[in-house]
This record gives C-alpha cells, sequence and structure tokens, in this order.
C-alpha cells in the first residue's frame, strides 16, 4: 500500500511573482476563460461599507455609492490613472443574500462568541486588467479609499499565492514518512486500526485554483468541482499544487501509487477563480461561502492560498478582513478550517501592515488587544528528520496551532509539458504540512463520529489535536506548535 512508483524527480521552483510594476491600468476588455487553461486573473478588489458613516454622509451605501466613492479615489490618489474603467458587485454572488441570512443566523445560535457579519456591507470593485501589472496603482488607490469614513476596510481580492514550494532541492523520499510514527510522522496508520480512523462520514473541500482530479491514483476518489473553476496556476502553469494536496489526503487504496492519510473521506474541490463582469476574477471569501453552503457541522475546508502584506511578506490569508468574515462564518457553523500559516519567514506575533490599512496591528498575536481569531486550525511546516525544526520559509508565532512536515512530503503529481503524466513528486511548505493537519484532523473527526455518534464542532476539534502532540526539538524558537499524534490521542483514550 505504501509503495510508490517514482517516475520523475523535479525540482519545483515557484515562478517568480512580480507584481510591482507601475504601469497603470488601461482600458478594460471583455475577457473569456477556457477552463483547463492557465490564466491571469483581472484586478479585483473588496469594499466594505460602514453603514453608519454612509448614513451620517448622505450616502446610500449601495452599488451607486461604492462606484462613486471609487471614481473620488481615483481623483484623489497620485497614481491612479483616472479613466480607468471598473464594475461594482456585491462581493459574494454565487450564494443568496437570503442563503446568507440563514447561515448567519445559525452560526450565531451554534456560536455564542460569534460576531455576525454583513455581508451586504461587503463589495467587490473589478478592474479587468491582469493582477500583476497595477500592484502600485492598486496599491495607491486602496490607500486612498481606506481614508475614506464610509470605508471600514478594503484590500486586494486575488492575486494570492499558494503558499507551497521550497525551490531547494527535494531529495525523493522512499515512503510517505508523514504516516509513521510519532517522532517523525503522525502515525495515521495506527488510527486506520481503528473505526473512522481513514476519515470515514466526512467531508472535506479544497480551496485554490486547480487539479488533476483524473490522476491514476484520485479519479477513484470521485472529486468534484463544486463551484468556481478549475484552472492551472498562474505563476507555476500546471495542477501540480492541487494534486499534491489532494494527494496527501485522499490518494486512493488500491495497487497504485500512494495512499491518502483520510482515504475514507469524501473530498471536493472549489476554485477562486470565478467569471464575473465580463472577466476571471478570483474571489476567496466567495470561494469560502461556496464551501460553507456544501457542508455541514463537522465538515472542513482547506484554505490553500497566501497573501503578501504591504511589504510583499507571505501572510494567512485570514489577515484579508473579508476572509476573516467568511472563515468566522465557516467555524461558528462548525466547520473546520484548517490554513496554512504562509511560507513568509515572517513571526506572527509581530504587527502586519495589511496592504489597504493605514497602521499596522497585531492580529495574528493572541495576547495583544488587537488579536482576533477566526477559529480555523493555523499551520506551520517543520522538517521531515530528527531533531525536527522549523523549515526556513515557514511563518510562527503564538497563533500557530500545530505544525506537520514541510518537505519530503511524496505525493500525487503531475508532470510533461501538457501536464499529462500522472507522477508522485515530493511537496514542500505550509501547503504540504496543511493537507497533513487536514488529513489528522478528519481522521479524529471520523473515528469521535464513529464512537460517540457525534462529531465536534471547529473550537473543540482545534483544541483536541493538539493534545499530546510532538512538539519540535526548541519549542520557544520554532513557535510551531505541536505536530498531531493520532496514536497518543487514540492511546490515551481522548477520542472516547
Ligand atoms: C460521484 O460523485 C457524484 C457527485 O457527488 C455522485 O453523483 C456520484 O454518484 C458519485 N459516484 C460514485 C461512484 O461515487
Ligand atoms: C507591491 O508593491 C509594493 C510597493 O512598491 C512592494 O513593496 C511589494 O513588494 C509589491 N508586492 C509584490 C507582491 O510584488
Ligand atoms: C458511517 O455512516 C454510516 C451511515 O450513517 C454508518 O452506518 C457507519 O457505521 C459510519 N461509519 C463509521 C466508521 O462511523
Amino acid at each position: 500500500m505504501l509503495q510508490f512508483r517514482i517516475q520523475l524527480a523535479l525540482c519545483w521552483l515557484l515562478g517568480a511573482v512580480s507584481l510591482s510594476t507601475t504601469r497603470a491600468l488601461s482600458t478594460p476588455s471583455s475577457r473569456t476563460v477556457a477552463p483547463g487553461n492557465s490564466i491571469i486573473p483581472g484586478s479585483s478588489i473588496a469594499v466594505k461599507i460602514d453603514r453608519a458613516a454612509a448614513v451620517s454622509s448622505r450616502s446610500l451605501g449601495d452599488i451607486k455609492s461604492v462606484e462613486q466613492l471609487i471614481r473620488n479615489a481615483q481623483k484623489d490618489s497620485r497614481l491612479s490613472k483616472r479613466e480607468v474603467e471598473f464594475t461594482v458587485h456585491p462581493l459574494i454572488t454565487t450564494v443568496s443574500p437570503k442563503r446568507i441570512t440563514q447561515l448567519v443566523e445559525r452560526a450565531t445560535v451554534l456560536n455564542p462568541d460569534y460576531v455576525p457579519t454583513d455581508f451586504s456591507t461587503w463589495y467587490q470593485v473589478l478592474f479587468p486588467e491582469p493582477e500583476s501589472e497595477d500592484n502600485q496603482t492598486l496599491h495607491d488607490l486602496l490607500a486612498t479609499l481606506s481614508g475614506y469614513q464610509e470605508v471600514a476596510s478594503c484590500h486586494p481580492l486575488g492575486g494570492g499565492i499558494l503558499p507551497a514550494v521550497d525551490p531547494s532541492n527535494d531529495p525523493l523520499f522512499p515512503s510517505q514518512g508523514y504516516m509513521t510514527p510519532a517522532g517523525e510522522g503522525i502515525n495515521a496508520l495506527y488510527a486506520w486500526g481503528f473505526p473512522g480512523g481513514d476519515g470515514a462520514n466526512t467531508t472535506i473541500i479544497d480551496i485554490e485554483r486547480g487539479w488533476k482530479l483524473d490522476h491514476e491514483d484520485l479519479v477513484d476518489a470521485n472529486i468534484t468541482l463544486l463551484a468556481g473553476l478549475n484552472v492551472k496556476d498562474r505563476y507555476q502553469s500546471n495542477y501540480r499544487h492541487g494534486t499534491a494536496v489532494l494527494g496527501a489526503m485522499l490518494m486512493v487504496d488500491n495497487n497504485i501509487g500512494g495512499v491518502g492519510i483520510i482515504p475514507g473521506a469524501q473530498g471536493h474541490v472549489v476554485g477562486v477563480t470565478r467569471v464575473v463582469g465580463g472577466g476571471p476574477f478570483e474571489n476567496y471569501p466567495e470561494a469560502i461561502l461556496d464551501a460553507v453552503d456544501a457542508l455541514g457541522f463537522g465538515d472542513a475546508i482547506l484554505l490553500e492560498i497566501q497573501v503578501p502584506d504591504a511589504n510583499g511578506n507571505m501572510f494567512p490569508v485570514e489577515i484579508i478582513d473579508a476572509v476573516f468574515d467568511a472563515i468566522s462564518l465557516a467555524t461558528s457553523l462548525g466547520i473546520t478550517v484548517i490554513e496554512p500559516a504562509g511560507n513568509g519567514q515572517q513571526d506572527l506575533d509581530a504587527p502586519i501592515l495589511c496592504i489597504g490599512s493605514a497602521t499596522p496591528a497585531s492580529i495574528l498575536n493572541p495576547s495583544s488587544p488587537e488579536f482576533r481569531d477566526s477559529g480555523a486550525i493555523m499551520v506551520g511546516a517543520a522538517t521531515s528528520t530528527i531533531p525536527r525544526t522549523r523549515v526556513l520559509e515557514s511563518n510562527y508565532g503564538a497563533r500557530i496551532d500545530v505544525h506537520a512536515w514541510g518537505e519530503n512530503i511524496l505525493t500525487a503529481s503531475v508532470a510533461g509539458s501538457a501536464d499529462d503524466i500522472d507522477t508522485y513528486l515530493p511537496f514542500d511548505g505550509t501547503s504540504g504540512a496543511a493537507p497533513i493537519i487536514a488529513g489528522a484532523a478528519l481522521s479524529v473527526q471520523g473515528m469521535i463520529s464513529a464512537n460517540r455518534g457525534t462529531k465536534l464542532d471547529a473550537l473543540a476539534l482545534r483544541d483536541l489535536i493538539k493534545i499530546d502532540g510532538t512538539p519540535t526539538s526548541n519549542p520557544s524558537v520554532d513557535k510551531l506548535g505541536v505536530q498531531p499524534d493520532l496514536r497518543a490521542l487514540i492511546d490515551g483514550g481522548h477520542l472516547l
């Protein structure tokens, strides 16, 4: 079962991401999307209207007023070309306002601490030009917008990076060591011996750009695209990232390839790329709401995206306010959200300067008054060999709940210029650690469900998977939390 057919050793290089030219936006054109291609979506921003401030300035806070705000900001901002066209839409277009209200009301009942979001105050502003060409222009526009009293929050909506890939050479690892007993791995092998330990009766949705769903070792898992488009990653021009993520969790228990941590779970995918307003745009909060709409209490979402702060360093995607609101709704509904901490080498306890914010804030430092908890399980990445320490690229800090391997994660992949060769390759980074944690969490949820006939809510599951986990060799320096140890949880009687 654990034997791999290794076809190709490839070293992955994350395509250089240059988002820093100062070219102004040009006239929009309607662009069509061919699913399956690598596309560069248009740039988009999210704007949250402060309704009270809007009323006091005699604005209706509706689409027309947001259009006016953007036009004002274009005039007021130094670099923006004035005549750039744009369209304004509600932030969430795929889930109806009535359904969102139902979900928010239910979350309020399930989680008394939930602070409800009025999603109707969030808008998306779409500029059809590719994101990579207008970083400076967009930043300038956001800086101006954020100074208006009617604007409660604003930030870029797309352009994040899939938090994978360590560009160093990865020697192929002869087996999936992340499955092995604690010390090294999470001991999935042991959990498979218990009812539900393979993730039976649990469901997970992976949210990112694209996947090869007919990979030879995934095709029988019947993983379906529920919403959004399935497109190649814009920076890597292939399906490797999503295929690797799905593989670590869901490779089928058959006689080919490898096996996922939770081959008994049902997987689905939701694409972050959407067609709205005449072109492809990325919208992470809408993708999360699509997943929430499809899931129930005890299910899970894996959010495989990271985003830059104003200095271009990579952070977990929840630093974006609209994503924070969407994750908070999900976790309050009992849906576990697993989120990579990001590959920015950043201390998450330090103040973070978000794009579109005037001042840095310690939103991810649990001992700061500015801290906010989305309820997500935040995942860091450590080395695969003992002594285990933080891998260079992983972010770190007290907010990080747990970690897993961030290198040598042998999993499903694709090769060939047409992405048509099914293969198995090592995967890296906090992107690689997060599906291992998603696997551990749903293995635990499956066993709880089998033993108790009920499932745990998001916060209870987050607390439980940390118990008796394996620390890194230098916890106070690594700041990654523990790696879950499924055997310790089972043998300690914590799942009964
Ligand atoms: C595959 O999934 C689809 C949609 O979830 C479902 O309709 C179909 O019955 C499934 N097929 C198998 C073989 O499980
Ligand atoms: C965007 O522009 C800012 C300001 O020039 C720069 O600091 C930042 O690194 C750029 N971001 C990316 C992701 O390139
Ligand atoms: C999964 O759910 C089915 C139907 O409710 C039940 O019969 C089965 O025992 C469950 N399996 C586990 C491992 O909990």
